[in-house]
């Protein structure tokens, strides 16, 4: 039993909504001049600096914010190759359709397991160094059985939250056999990769030629629900369409993108909020040159959001929550306090979990530090690298990469 007493805590802002003698205003349970004790890697204590119980370690923090590690609950780590110049055709024009997945398809398959390992664990390395402690990867650069499969064992290394999307678009080789693919998918490919995932997704996008429609993606969610997955969907990201709809029909806990949202589709993600997150991706919008969505809407009509990253090869190759609050706090409505939130609890409740996303006694002990006095900086210095997941003493697999809690 090891523990260590952080102190020099300038704000902590600590999501704990019964935080005795917090400010509650925002819902971010601060506290100024404020200690935490961490103890084999748990929250073991919150509260005033001047009331910290003694602790075997004591780490100054220097005058610096303490926030709640980032929930990065949408990304697609899984992939070799470079897409950058299909970024830059992007930025002169050229319109973004899913298209330009099979070439990471491609030099994915190409990949050895180790190349592939060593591309993940960079990318991971790079989040924690910003701020992340909990991150989803996706499979879907993969397209077959072996792939597939390979893609989320590499993942299932770093992260549990590891999601099965055999069904991201069909394959070229595929092209004229759609139907073969979907049984593909929802037969031997998921047999295979069910073991190595909690979740399935699916890119539900009628105006993309090579993404899924609103039939497919219900065949294929379906079985995933079948063979023990939760659900997770890529919807409206490219125009109006049925992700939402499909989403809140079958009890997924979030729906992902929501670029393009009908009223209809606003209104059911209300009254789904107890059970669908909207996950918001503005890096994407910022990626593709696409018109970012009213998250002051969502809120005020009573819809539950959460925002990540979705660091993917095509459409967001930016792995930084920090840039992803700020472009939410400055083009989609969001109060800096919202944003945060969005991006610790609200994405923690997009993968179903109670224990991250907030500084609570009991909590996994993610925690992340800001070179500032505030988590108003977040925002307010975009672009300037000052979130990094802190490295509690005494808590080895706090170093070693992203949390990985034992309930898998
Ligand atoms: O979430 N929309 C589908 N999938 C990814 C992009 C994949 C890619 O272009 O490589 C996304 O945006
Ligand atoms: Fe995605």
């Amino acid at each position: 039993m090891t523990s260590t007493v952080f102190f020099g805590i300038a704000e902590l802002v600590t999501n704990d909504e019964l935080l005795d003698g917090a400010d509650h205003s925002q819902h971010l349970g601060r506290l100024n001049d404020a200690a935490v004790v961490v103890q084999d890697g748990l929250i073991a204590w919150v509260g005033p600096a001047a009331q910290a119980p003694p602790a075997d370690d004591r780490q100054d923090v220097g005058g610096r914010a303490v926030i709640p590690g980032f929930v990065d609950s949408h990304s697609h780590l899984v992939f070799a190759g470079d897409r950058s110049a299909e970024f830059a055709a992007r930025m002169t024009g050229v319109p973004y359709d899913g298209g330009g997945i099979a070439a990471s398809v491609n030099a994915t398959r190409a990949a050895s397991d180790e190349e592939l390992r060593a591309l993940v664990g960079a990318r991971v390395a790079e989040m924690r160094a910003q701020g992340t402690t909990t991150v989803e990867i996706k499979s879907g650069y993969g397209l077959s059985v072996a792939d597939e499969a390979r893609s989320l064992r590499i993942a299932a290394e770093f992260t549990s939250e590891t999601t099965f999307l055999g069904a991201h678009v069909v394959p070229p080789e595929f092209a004229d056999r759609r139907p073969e693919y979907v049984e593909l998918v929802t037969g031997e490919m998921l047999a295979a990769c069910a073991p190595h995932a909690r979740w399935i997704d699916v890119f539900c996008e009628p105006h993309s030629a090579h993404a899924f429609s609103e039939d497919e993606a219900r065949v294929v969610l379906s079985a995933g629900r079948d063979a023990g997955l939760a659900l997770r969907v890529h919807g409206n990201q490219l125009g109006h369409g049925p992700g939402v709809r499909l989403a809140v029909e079958l009890g997924a806990a979030s729906v992902d993108h929501c670029t393009f949202l009908s009223e209809t589709d606003v209104e059911q993600l209300a009254a789904a909020s107890d059970t669908t997150v909207a996950t918001l991706l503005p890096g994407v919008e910022f990626s593709t040159r696409s018109p970012y969505p009213n998250a002051r809407r969502l809120l005020d009509a009573g819809v539950r959001i959460a925002l990540a990253s979705d660091c993917n090869p095509g459409t967001c190759y930016s792995s930084s929550m920090p840039f992803v609050l700020a472009l939410a706090v400055r083009e989609m409505g969001l109060t800096p306090a919202e944003a945060l939130l969005a991006a610790t609890v609200g994405s923690a409740k997009s993968l179903r979990r109670n224990d991250i996303g907030a500084i609570r006694p009991g909590n996994p002990a993610d925690l992340t530090v800001l070179d500032a006095p505030s988590y108003l900086h977040l925002s307010y210095r975009a672009g300037v690298p000052i979130a990094r997941a802190l490295a509690s003493g005494g808590c080895e697999r706090l170093g070693t990469g992203i949390h990985r809690p034992p309930d898998r």
